[in-house]
């Protein structure tokens, strides 16, 4: 086991309760990030993991069944001794929300089993279920008093996107929160703050001096966010029909890229400033009219194509997906943001599934030198500046300028300067949800979102998600899986003079 890094803090002792223990997430990201934490000793002294399923299971069985979820998904080789202590910590209750009986048996196992392992209390419910369980699932802890904070003892509650379908369902969800929790209890989940190379925006825009003094509609001409993945549905099928690209990415995860590119500085580097900053920019996106919003945007669904070697079918052939579907596999956006820095600066998102390449990029596009100095090379042909900030395949960020080609007359072309994480530093591969966990052990909730800024991000797709219903298939664009998407979403910025970055 390596030591903890000398600058952590310790989590204080406390009970990891997992309620869909049995399920996908748990078994491919939970777990396995629970172990990177054990093997960097980065878990509580005295800790137990509750394991709620909703029927009854032996110890042993959920245990084996965990152990082979950490032998598929675990990011590094499992030292079986490390995976053996962590599973010794797991004990199976069985509680349904449909059986309040069984919510109060488990409230004095949970009580019990915290007496035995010393663990004072202190409790972290992690919501790893479908999301139409989330309500039901918090009224009962409400109910049965697990979240309440007394006796000195913290109580947590994680919750995993998606948070609501719509602007109405997300507030509903953050009123029945609310009622059974604080806001500083509830930790709601989007996984793109996990990646390193996501938290490091801030650190690129705030611990340098030369970025933000350009960062502004001065000097900005535009900004790309790109989230493309290579990956169609796959057996995903219920769930991504009755949601689409613009639900399952654009106001979580696209809007945390957003969000941490265009909030203004923080007075202080704590969950308070940062999040007051982040809800903020989030609130001035501009609520477009239905018809602005068709106007601003592209959807599409992919057709069967060929991404390397695989064969993609239709999206409307994929198991348990209607064969009349509607619901787009691709969006492409334009949003504006009512505020002095970014004021007629466009931010241009796009998102989809089985596209050629697989890319997540934040592109900010410098407007164009003045004024054509140079005889042979007029503005419009010099190569474009970009500070292009990767999150993936590559970690890293690249400014792209214009340079002089060596030899006698002056030939200019543009040239790319490249940091790339792994060239500077050695991490360990990790699943990304292991600060998110480990910062809510420690109670430092910064890298979570708050009720305001998830109803700010629904508040700014809402006309989206409108005019989509509306339109049904008309205007619903198709692309060939392996493609770069729809060929509209190139006019959707061609038609104010721009182009996206090409697909690397
Ligand atoms: C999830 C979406 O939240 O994020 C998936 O539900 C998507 O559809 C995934 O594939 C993308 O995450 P990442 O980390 O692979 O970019």
């Amino acid at each position: 086991m390596a030591a903890a890094p000398a600058h952590y803090k310790k989590p204080d002792p406390c009970s990891f309760v997992i309620f869909g223990v049995t399920g996908d997430l748990a078994h491919r990201l939970v777990l396995p990030a629970l172990y990177n934490l054990a093997a960097g000793d980065l878990l509580p002294d005295k800790f137990c993991v509750v394991g709620i399923a909703r029927k009854a299971m032996s110890n042993d069985a959920l245990r084996d069944s965990l152990m082979k979820g950490l032998r598929e998904f675990a990011t590094r080789t499992v030292d079986d001794a490390i995976a053996k202590r962590l599973l010794e910590c797991v004990t199976c209750i069985a509680a349904d929300p449909k059986d309040p009986a069984s919510f109060d048996r488990m409230r004095g196992q949970l009580e019990k089993l915290e007496a035995d392992r010393a663990t004072g209390g202190h409790r972290l419910f992690y919501l790893a279920t479908p999301p139409d369980a989330f309500a039901p699932i918090a009224r009962e802890l409400g109910r049965t008093g697990l979240l309440k904070e007394d006796g000195g003892a913290w109580r947590r509650l994680i919750v995993e996107k998606p948070f609501g379908t719509d602007l109405a369902s997300a507030k509903a969800l953050n009123n029945e929160l609310l009622k059974i929790a604080d806001e500083h209890q509830i930790y709601r989940i989007d996984h793109y703050l996990g990646k390193e190379t996501v938290q490091n925006i801030l650190v690129l825009r705030f611990a340098n001096g030369m970025f933000e003094p350009i960062w502004n509609r001065n000097h900005i001409d535009h900004v790309q966010i790109t989230v493309d993945e290579k990956l169609g549905v796959g057996h995903r099928g219920s769930f991504y029909d009755a949601t689409g690209a613009l639900r399952d990415m654009v106001p979580n995860h696209l809007f945390q890229l957003l969000s941490l590119v265009a909030m203004e500085p923080p007075a202080r580097f704590d969950a308070h400033a940062v999040r007051s900053e982040k809800a903020e920019v989030l609130a001035a996106i501009q609520t477009q009219s239905e018809a602005d919003a068709l106007q601003n945007s592209v959807r599409g669904q992919y057709q069967g194509g060929k991404i390397g070697d695989t064969e993609i079918e239709d999206y409307r052939k994929t198991e348990d997906v209607r064969p009349d579907s509607t619901t787009e596999t691709y969006a492409a956006l334009k949003l504006t943001i009512d505020n002095w820095r970014w004021a007629g600066v466009p931010f241009y998102l796009r998102t989809g599934k089985a596209l050629g390449v697989k890319r997540t990029e934040v592109a900010i596009k410098f407007k164009q030198a003045p004024f054509a100095m140079f005889r042979d090379t007029p503005v419009d042909r010099l190569s474009q500046n970009y500070l292009v900030i990767s999150v993936e395949p590559t970690e890293g960020i690249t400014l792209q300028f214009n340079t002089k080609v060596p030899g006698p007359v002056i030939s200019i072309d543009g040239v790319e300067m490249k940091f790339r994480y792994k060239d500077y530093f050695k991490a360990e591969p990790s699943t990304g949800y292991e600060t998110l966990i480990y910062d809510c052990m420690i109670g430092d909730n910064i890298l979570f979102q708050r009720a305001d800024s998830v109803e700010a991000g629904w508040q700014a797709v809402q006309p989206f998600l409108d005019a989509w219903k509306k339109a049904g298939a008309s205007g619903l664009q198709t692309y060939r899986a392996g493609s770069e998407g729809p060929a509209c979403s190139d006019e959707l910025l061609r038609r104010d003079g721009r182009s996206w970055r090409k697909l690397g």
